[in-house]
């Protein structure tokens, strides 16, 4: 018979218990934007994507997959180099397996990184974006179907999605190294297109600062477990009615690298202060 969501679950956290033995309280979805934070990392193990059961397995170019173990401030972490996009064919519930999994084996509070385009009208690229809420316009919500009890509610609250004692945390980071940090609703779409001039316009409108492709999924069922959520996007390029310069996959990935250092800064110091 065909393994269940809540066996399949249990099965890779049991899986990563046996392979790695001590498990962490964080966790961290290394988006574009954290890629660095890797070489940060006092590594003890270092888990395939391949060779963990029930994974999804990375395609994207940029994103290599796998999980890592180790010290990052002073702290015992987990970390997912390679994160699963919606848009890459992914369901909903294969893109937030890892969240699931990281819950089980004892995860508490997860960090989460992006790329995004800014509609704000004060954000510049390479801005860092602290994430205050999101609206999701994904086409499905990741708790559709049946409700596990042993996983969360079936009507979970949003009102803290972004836990507000962390963004006080990275505020007073910023605070003191002087360091320019803006804050915004993220806005999470399925992708792959990036937006039209009346869409980064119509997101704004509604009440976003900036858009992007990933996060909101892995955030809502993060929640849903009751974990802690931090979350940070680098404004990767600019989008509104009046904007007509095209981003593209490069310029994206250039304007990430160039906000790594400041990401990697408040996250190690966050990790300290935990
Ligand atoms: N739109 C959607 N996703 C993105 C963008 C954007 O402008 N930039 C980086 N990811």
């Amino acid at each position: 018979m065909e393994k269940t969501y809540l066996e399949k679950i249990n099965e890779t956290a049991e899986f990563i218990r046996a392979e790695v033995g001590e498990m962490p309280k964080i966790g961290v979805i290394l988006g574009t934007g954290l890629g660095d934070l890797v070489n940060h990392i006092e590594v003890s193990k270092e888990l395939d994507y391949h060779n963990i059961p029930n994974f999804p397995v990375s395609t994207v170019e940029g994103h290599s997959g796998k999980l890592i173990f180790g010290k990052l401030g002073g702290k015992y972490i987990m970390a997912m180099q390679g994160r699963f996009h919606y848009y890459e064919g992914y369901d909903m519930k294969e893109v937030t397996f890892p969240v699931r999994v990281m819950r089980a084996v004892g995860v508490e509070t997860l960090f989460v990184s992006n790329a995004s385009g800014g509609m704000n009208k004060e954000f510049k690229v390479g801005d860092v974006m602290i994430i205050t809420d999101h609206i999701n316009l994904f086409p499905e919500n990741p708790l559709r179907g049946k409700n596990y009890e042993e996983l969360g509610t079936r009507f979970p609250s949003m009102t803290e999605a972004y836990s507000h004692a962390l963004i006080d945390m990275a505020d007073a980071i910023a605070a003191e190294d002087n360091i320019r940090l803006m804050h915004g609703v993220y806005v999470g779409t399925p992708g792959p297109t990036f937006e039209t001039p009346a869409e980064y316009e119509y997101f704004r409108v509604i009440g976003g600062d900036a858009v992007g492709m990933s996060t909101v999924p892995e955030v809502i069922v993060a929640n849903h477990a009751g974990m802690k959520v931090f979350g940070v996007s680098v404004i990767t390029d600019l989008g509104g009615k009046d904007i007509l310069i095209p981003p593209s996959h490069e310029e994206v990935q250039k304007a990430a690298v160039k906000a790594q250092p400041v990401m990697t800064h408040i996250i190690k110091k966050m990790l300290e202060r935990l």
